[in-house]
């Protein structure tokens, strides 16, 4: 993903942001006007030495207490059934990128520390071409099943790091994230709200947190790209569906790929997906051409959009969807890549590095 989506091709315009963390209580017109429900026997009147103009007053205050504290109750109800709310996410420390060995072949923005330009080539490949993508997609499939295995309670993501790391090394292959645009690790580890771009830190993942691992090689001068969302012991039911539909969203956007079919099929078939259950589709970060070059030509949106383009046969690119429980709006920490949902909710994401074929689409990223 990575890319902010151009704003020009999106059919619906932006939800508004609703404010999930120290949201204020709204004020509510019952506060003021809610008929009076006290009976004469209620104790609150004491000896009936209340006039009936204190009455009212009384009242009215006792009225508009507990108006607010229904609302307030209301409001936390809401949110354990919707998802039990998490305490928001922090960034722990950063270690210093991992070192790699001279002999691995190095992308060409490593030691730019400059983002670079989408490139505007989509990437088709010949035969040899194709057997390239398909042996740096299958790493990418195992380290990142390896990393999976590695999630669990009291793990830091950047214990994660390190074995992605050193399984890359490994293979001959070069981290991809590691120096794009200066970024700081060799994976990405976005946790509970973090929607994208979680740099791995020191901190321990918890008993219920949600993780997405987005692992990217380089081998052999070419790129393939993967992520998952994984559980970290054990999950609210909610959650669970929540990463499950994630994951058929993305399904049903392969489902849409074949020489000739129309881009903006995957943003229609995702989206209806994820509103059949409710849930928001991030329009800010895209799917992108993936092959020699990381990120190019086309971009993929994953919202409903009337973009233009059809599939070509021998292409390669990525679909990656985010979805929220919440807003779909997000928010950058100052490190300039950790985006979260503007109003905390949880964010969940997969990815796979496709091959068009004449019939449809050949995932590239399982082994
Ligand atoms: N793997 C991400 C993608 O799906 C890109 C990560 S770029 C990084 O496109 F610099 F954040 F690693
Ligand atoms: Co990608
Ligand atoms: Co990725």
């Amino acid at each position: 993903m990575a890319l902010t989506a151009p704003l020009v091709h999106n059919a619906f315009p932006k939800t508004p942001i609703i404010p999930f963390h120290g949201e204020s209580l709204p004020s509510s017109s019952s506060f003021i006007s809610s008929p009076l429900t006290l009976s004469r026997s209620s104790s609150l009147l004491g000896n009936h030495s209340l006039s009936r103009k204190q009455f009212v007053v009384f009242a009215r205050k006792v009225s508009g207490l507990e108006e607010a504290m229904n609302i307030r109750r209301e409001r936390e109800l809401r949110v354990v059934t919707k998802f039990k709310k998490r305490p928001p996410l922090k960034r722990g420390r950063v270690s210093p990128g991992l070192p790699v060995p001279d002999h691995i072949l190095r992308p060409p923005y490593v030691g730019t520390n400059i983002l670079p330009e989408i490139a505007s080539e989509h990437q088709i490949h010949d035969s040899e071409g194709i057997a390239k993508m398909r042996a740096a997609c299958e790493l990418a499939a195992r380290v990142l099943n390896h990393a999976g295995t590695l999630v669990r309670p009291s793990i830091t993501t950047n214990e994660i790091d390190k074995e992605v790391h050193q399984m890359i090394i490994d293979a001959g292959a070069y981290p991809s994230p590691l120096g794009y645009g200066g970024f700081p690790k060799s994976v990405c580890t976005s946790v509970n709200e973090c929607m994208c771009h979680g740099i791995p830190d020191s901190r321990q993942l918890q008993n219920g947190d949600i993780v997405n691992i987005d692992v990217t090689v380089y081998l052999d001068g070419y790129h393939g790209d993967t992520s998952k969302t994984y559980f970290c012991g054990e999950v609210s039911d909610e959650l669970k569906n929540f990463v499950k539909v994630t994951e058929e969203c993305l399904e049903k956007g392969i489902a849409a790929c074949r020489d000739g079919a129309l881009f903006r099929k995957i943003g229609k078939k995702i989206s209806e997906h994820a509103e059949k259950y409710g849930y928001g589709v991030v329009e800010r970060f895209v799917g992108h051409g993936v092959g020699r070059v990381f990120h190019s030509e086309p971009i993929i949106l994953h919202n409903r959009n009337e973009k233009p383009g059809r599939m070509v046969e021998g292409q390669t690119f990525t679909i990656e969807p985010i979805l929220s429980m919440g807003s779909i709006n997000s928010i950058t920490w100052p490190d300039n890549w950790t985006t979260l949902t503007a109003d905390g909710s949880p964010a969940a994401q997969f990815e796979h590095t496709i091959l068009i074929t004449k019939t449809g689409a050949e995932i590239l990223t399982t082994c």
